[in-house]
């Protein structure tokens, strides 16, 4: 090969010259170009997604190097999301993916992307139980909590919840968020001893009226109202009738005859008869203890 090196100091300084500027652009001359910037991908998509695409020539080699979960792939040019991407199950939404892009005979570089995976409301939300007991007193004071059942979902907060029953009467919730059961009205043994309840749960408020993906759980809740010891033994036979609030059963005493000087053997006999009080509490058996005052 015939060299010609005779060149003159100028030419050499031009020489330089142009080798630097040519050196300058070869660094400027990147192998491969990653638009800038983040992008979003949704989760639980049903078909493998396009990420990104990357600009290289045709002789530039793309290999993943940092593939994060191993969720991604290379299909060409094009940075490929595998399908199904779970956003509940990474530890962090934003994933960035190294590429390596090498020529032979160049440096081989390295680009990044950044992938945000989007949450998708694909989760129900969830109760913990599918039915619940609850154990209230009677006469529990308007507006007391007798229990709070919250459903959990990875997806949605808040959730909205709503409760149903035969009779609307003696429950509502706190509000539509806070499943929080409370009193309506005062709970009478003698009047109701089992409510049921049926508890709904929503992760969005109106799905049916949008177009968003929504879910809905169930939860049934049994609510046994217990007898508290409110009311005193009553002689029986008694007549009922209430006073206000509270519900009496009155007596009409009993009688009974002996005759003057004589001795009679056996139990005095009264009308009615024989002498005995029961608990003016439905439920509760508690010992009833008699004491003759005069
Ligand atoms: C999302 O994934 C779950 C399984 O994890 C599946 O049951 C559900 O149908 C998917 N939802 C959508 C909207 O793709
Ligand atoms: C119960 O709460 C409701 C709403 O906060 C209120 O309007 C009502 O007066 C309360 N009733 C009682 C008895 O405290
Ligand atoms: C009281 O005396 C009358 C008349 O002698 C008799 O018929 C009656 O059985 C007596 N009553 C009692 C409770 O002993």
């Amino acid at each position: 090969m015939e060299v010609k090196s005779k060149s003159k100091p100028v030419d050499v300084l031009l020489g330089c010259i142009v080798a630097v500027c040519f050196s300058a652009l070869c660094s400027a001359e990147r192998l491969c170009t990653v638009p800038p910037g983040p992008v979003s991908v949704p989760e639980n998509s049903t078909a493998d997604v396009q990420v990104v695409k990357i600009i290289s020539s045709s002789d530039v080699i793309l290999t993943v190097t940092v593939n994060p979960e191993d969720l991604f792939y290379l299909k060409g040019n094009l940075l490929m999301a595998k399908k199904g991407l779970d956003y509940e199950s990474l530890s962090t939404s934003a994933l960035v993916v190294w590429v390596q892009c090498s020529r032979s005979g160049s440096r081989s570089v390295n680009e990044s992307v950044e992938v945000l995976v989007e949450n998708v409301n694909d989760n129900p939300p969830n109760f913990a139980q599918n039915h619940y007991m609850l154990d209230v007193n009677e006469l529990i004071p308007v507006n007391s909590s007798v229990g709070l059942i919250e459903a959990t979902d990875v997806d949605s907060e808040p959730l909205f919840y709503r409760l149903e029953s035969a009779t609307d009467k003696y429950f509502r919730l706190e509000n539509i968020n806070t499943p929080k059961i409370l009193v309506k009205s005062l709970l009478d043994f003698d009047v109701v001893q089992k409510i049921s309840l049926v508890l709904h749960v929503q992760d969005t408020f109106n799905g049916s009226a949008s177009n968003e993906p929504f879910f809905t759980s169930v939860a049934t809740i049994t609510v046994h109202v217990k007898d508290v010891d409110n009311r005193p033994p009553w002689f029986q036979p008694c007549l009922r009738t209430n006073l206000g609030m509270a519900k009496l059963c009155v007596s009409s005493g009993y009688r009974g005859k002996v005759n003057l000087t004589e001795k009679e053997e056996g139990p005095l006999v009264l009308e009615p008869g024989p002498v005995f009080a029961k608990d003016g509490d439905k439920n509760r058996s508690e010992q009833i203890s008699y004491r003759i005052l005069r």
